[in-house]
């Protein structure tokens, strides 16, 4: 194996089914060559036949060259254009919210 993309599929209210890329890497001694472009392309293309009007995913702020890859790539900067957030629920926070749901 040189590299791997992790997808799976979201839905937005009011544009409809997204391919949400969850991973992408390429070996260090392997990147340079491609491989990580034909990856992405290759998500863009399955969500494509899937429906999908979005590819999306996230970046940590201080992985420039991925920020990079992605930007020369066409990806457009959410987070500097439209301002979002992202947000978590996880242990205790989680575990109150859930135990605070109504009944069905
Ligand atoms: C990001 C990553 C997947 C790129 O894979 P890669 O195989 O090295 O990239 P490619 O060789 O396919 O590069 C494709 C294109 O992007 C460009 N590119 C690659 N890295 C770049 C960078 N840091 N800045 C600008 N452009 C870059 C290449 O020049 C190439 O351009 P071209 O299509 O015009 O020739 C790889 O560096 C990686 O696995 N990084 C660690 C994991 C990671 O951070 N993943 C992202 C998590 S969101």
């Amino acid at each position: 194996m040189v590299g791997y993309s992790l997808y799976f599929f979201t839905y937005s209210t009011w544009k409809g089914r997204s391919v949400f890329m969850e991973d992408l890497y390429v070996m260090p001694e392997y990147r340079g060559k491609g491989i990580g472009k034909g990856l992405l392309s290759k998500v863009a293309q399955v969500g494509k036949e899937k429906q999908c009007v979005r590819l999306q995913f996230s970046v940590l702020d201080w992985n420039t060259p991925s920020l990079d890859f992605y930007i020369t790539k066409g990806a457009q900067d959410l987070t500097a254009s439209e301002g979002w957030h992202s947000l978590r629920f996880s242990g205790e926070a989680l575990d109150k919210l859930a135990s605070e749901a109504p009944e069905d």
